[in-house]
């Protein structure tokens, strides 16, 4: 098959036109619907950009309400999705659960399985989507804890609910601090899109078969979970705690990363496209910093992480390759100090995802793209013929 292409990994392989994210890898530039990241991690809320992700534009006053009532009123999970949380082991990995809780999303809304959805059927699939998804993350997030869910309550926005949700009591009202709320919405909007990533092309090549959204969106969660992905900012942490177990020698790890008798890499280094900085990076950094110092933290991992930051960006093996940190080397030390747990760390990037998934999935469809079906150089044997299983 000499008219193949062979890239492996689709290393330099464009999948599609784009309208959604523009990304230069060399400048570092990073900007949603044409608007800098740096401007929309600063000024937006999260509900806004995924307005802007979605739908193209920045939402007036009007479509803000609109869009927030909308999706207020789908927070609520049916009753009959406890029976899978109650089902699964309660230290599971949250993102295992996740995944199959969204796909079962499918069996609740049936209308979605139309594979040409009118565009109003189409958005109230999204809306639901997204609505559920922060009751979703919640809920997994209670189970782990042993503790009763809490329910929606219209008189939050998304990301205040989200977070009553998971760090509220049945028994009491508890107020959540605004640096958290804050923090909560910065670090979703730096995730909530990137392009063609591994699980953002997932979810389209998933939908170019007509699968439903939810269908989509799951297997995109099951490409995130990986540490070569989203999963990096679970492992970042536990890289951290065992560098600071092992005597906080950053030295001796730099040197294990790079040794290549070693499949020890330094999680949250590196990335496909950036190679110059990553725009997230930086803001995460600087974001983490104002954390913990408003909220009061003192984390000695933070301080490992800037010493491994320090050494590694000097290292030519570092410089040669291009590698820097990525916007996971600093997000998991700010979901820690809002009081997660490190398994919950990449279902917190995939709620923040969604809205990049959705929008991706919309484009997909709208641009009428055919079924993604790469091809492949073919290496195995040929014209053997079948021998008699008593003759092997
Ligand atoms: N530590 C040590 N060496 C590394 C690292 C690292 N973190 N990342 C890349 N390298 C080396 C790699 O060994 C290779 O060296 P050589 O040329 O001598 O063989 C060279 O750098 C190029 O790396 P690659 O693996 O060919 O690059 P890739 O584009 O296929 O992989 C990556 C990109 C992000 C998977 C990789 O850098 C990595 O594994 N990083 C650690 C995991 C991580 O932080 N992932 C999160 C990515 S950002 C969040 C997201 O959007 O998912």
């Amino acid at each position: 098959s000499g008219y193949v292409t062979l890239d492996i990994g689709y290393k330099n392989t464009g999948a599609t036109k784009s309208a959604i994210t523009f990304l230069d890898g060399e400048l570092g530039i990073l900007k949603y619907r044409g608007y800098p990241i740096e401007q929309l991690a600063e000024k937006a809320s999260f509900i806004e950009v995924a307005y802007l992700l979605i739908y193209g534009n920045l939402p007036t006053v009007d479509q803000l309400k609109a869009f927030q009532n909308e999706l207020t009123h789908h927070t609520l999970l049916h009753e009959d999705m406890k029976k899978f949380f109650d089902g699964f082991p309660s230290k599971s990995h949250p993102m295992g659960q996740l995944s199959s809780l969204v796909g079962a999303l499918s069996a609740f809304y049936p209308e979605s399985l139309k594979p040409n959805q009118t565009p109003a059927e189409q958005n109230q699939s999204i809306i639901k989507m997204l609505a559920k998804m922060a009751t979703l993350v919640s809920w997994i997030y209670k189970k782990t804890l042993g503790h009763p869910v809490i329910y929606p309550q219209n008189k939050y926005d998304y990301v205040t609910n989200f977070l009553n949700m998971t760090f509220g009591q049945r028994t009491e009202e508890v107020e959540i601090h605004p640096v958290v709320v804050s923090a909560m919405n910065t670090l979703l909007i730096l995730h909530a899109d990137h392009e063609q990533n591994c699980s953002t092309s997932t979810v389209r090549i998933v939908g170019s078969s007509e699968s439903n959204i939810y269908a989509s969106v799951s297997a995109g969660i099951s490409a995130l979970w990986g540490p070569l992905h989203g999963g990096a900012n679970q492992a970042v942490i536990e890289m951290l705690e065992q560098i600071k177990e092992d005597g906080g020698d950053t030295d001796k790890w730099i040197a294990k990363a790079k040794d290549k008798n070693d499949p020890f890499r330094l999680m949250g280094f590196g990335h496909r496209v950036y190679k110059n900085f990553d725009p997230r990076a930086k803001i995460i950094k600087k974001a983490c910093d104002d954390i913990l110092e408003k909220l009061g933290i003192n984390d000695e991992v933070l301080e490992i992480a800037k010493r491994l930051e320090e050494v590694a960006l000097k290292d030519p093996y570092f410089v040669e390759r291009k590698l820097y940190p990525n916007v996971d080397f600093y997000s998991g030390i700010i979901y820690r100090a809002l009081g997660f747990p490190t398994d919950m760390f990449t279902v917190l990037f995939a709620l923040g995802r969604l809205p990049g998934w959705i929008a991706q999935w919309k484009e997909m469809k709208e641009n009428k793209e055919p079924i993604g079906r790469p091809r492949q150089i073919y290496t195995g044997a040929v014209n053997l013929d079948y021998v008699e299983l008593d003759k092997r």
